[in-house]
């Protein structure tokens, strides 16, 4: 048996970006939860807002200055390294899988036949593009009106799915808009936050008037970060759940979710502020419920097949021809030396057993067969279909 390098190098590089992930959106977190718990101090002691907090057997004792104090301290620790691990061990992931394996992953040739140069291509125009246009918009008179430019800067995100979808397989999408999301979160902490905050403490030290449009830029970047962090986590986890990105209108199901998402983390940034009373718990629900139900009302009738003219002969035909090379013990396909997904699709028995899994990917999502290397038709998925249905009890 041999060591299969890619796989661990994949395994090792998504573990670093949930471990570094988790780091920087704890400490986001926790600083908002911080900064809302904050009480004034006692008349005649310093800072601008004080909480104590008891965890892991010690006491904590937590101060907020506007400004520094008069005895700077040695050392201040700045909260970035998170956010660029982050950053580059979620690129590498996608270069490792998306880029590397682009015609199984990236590319769906149903919807386009790109080439993966041109596809990595687009993949990263829109990456830095999708930057460029966010900088822009930040530095525009848009950043004195933070409403109306949160809904702008949605219906850029979504336009940027819809595109996507054109382009790529319905799941590279999702993670392609997600990394767009990153980027801008992890763009503003490198580009806008820390140095901004760099310049104030520079300017406070040294005495000189502080610029506000500084600490204004920082603030309106960051509370962006704050509502994105959210969808870009369920984007980190929507590969599992072929229903969200395989639906008929798979960025309106994330436009659902993401609208979920926001709604949640809104509810509790204002939850810290003692406002219980808010609905926003049961707008997310309301979204997800979107998510789940509207596939229903815009579903599409497909070929009409009649189960009773179906023989499990032409099941067997059909996954013999588009899924066993990737589906058995040894696998005939030369990017896989197992059976992916743990799943074998040899035997009689194996296709019976699997009949549900088959329906979700090969039929419903249809991201199964990966890359569509075999040209599966929509024919074939309704034989499937009539096939599955025609099983039930
Ligand atoms: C080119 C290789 C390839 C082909 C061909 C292929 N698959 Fe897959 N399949 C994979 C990989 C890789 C995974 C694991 C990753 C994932 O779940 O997306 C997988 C996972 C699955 C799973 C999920 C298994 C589980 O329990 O989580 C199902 C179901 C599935 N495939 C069905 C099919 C069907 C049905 C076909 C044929 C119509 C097919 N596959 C053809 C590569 C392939």
């Amino acid at each position: 048996m041999e060591v299969d390098f890619y796989s661990w190098i994949s395994l090792v590089v998504r573990w670093l970006h949930i471990i570094t992930g988790v780091a920087w959106i704890g400490a986001s977190f926790y600083f908002v939860w911080l900064d809302n718990h904050l009480t004034k101090p006692k008349d005649g002691e310093d800072g601008d807002g004080e909480l104590w907090s008891v965890h892991g057997g010690g006491f904590y004792h937590n101060k907020k200055y506007m400004s520094p104090p008069d005895h700077m301290p040695d050392h201040i620790h700045w909260f970035k390294y998170e956010a660029y691990f982050t950053w580059i061990s979620g690129f590498l992931l996608m270069a490792i899988i998306y880029y590397y394996g682009a015609e199984l992953y990236l590319i769906d040739k149903s919807k386009f036949a790109l080439t993966s140069g041109q596809a990595i291509g687009i993949s990263l125009a829109m990456l830095v593009g999708g930057w460029v246009i966010y900088d822009l918009m930040c530095k525009s008179a848009l950043r004195k009106k933070p409403r109306l430019f949160a809904v702008l800067l949605f219906g850029f995100l979504t336009l940027a799915a819809v595109l996507a979808e054109q382009v790529f397989s319905d799941r590279a999408a999702y993670i392609q808009i997600g990394a767009m999301i990153g980027t801008l979160m992890v763009g503003n902490v490198f580009f806008n936050i820390i140095p901004n905050q760099k310049i104030v403490l520079a300017d406070l030290l040294a005495g000189r008037a502080v610029n506000p449009e500084l600490g204004k830029a920082a603030k309106l970047r960051s509370m962006h970060n704050n509502y994105m962090t959210l969808p870009v986590l369920f984007i980190m986890i929507s590969n599992h759940y072929p229903m969200t990105y395989g639906s008929e209108l798979g960025w309106l199901s994330l436009v659902f979710i993401a609208l979920a998402g926001i709604s949640i983390r809104h509810f509790f940034n204002i939850r810290h502020l003692g406002k219980m009373k808010d609905p926003y718990i049961f707008i997310a629900i309301f979204f997800i419920l979107c998510a789940a139900l509207f596939p229903l009302a815009i579903k599409k009738p497909g070929p009409k097949i009649d189960p009773a003219q179906i023989s499990f002969n032409q099941v067997r035909t059909i996954i013999q021809t588009h899924c066993t090379a990737c589906h058995e013990a040894n696998p005939r396909h030369e990017n896989f030396d197992q059976p992916q997904g743990g799943l074998r699709l040899e035997s009689d028995e194996q296709i019976n057993l699997a009949a549900q899994k088959i329906l979700e990917r090969a039929v419903s999502a249809k991201d199964m067969p990966l890359g569509n290397e075999t040209n599966m038709t929509d024919i074939e998925r309704e034989i499937l279909r009539a096939w599955i249905k025609s099983q039930d009890p």
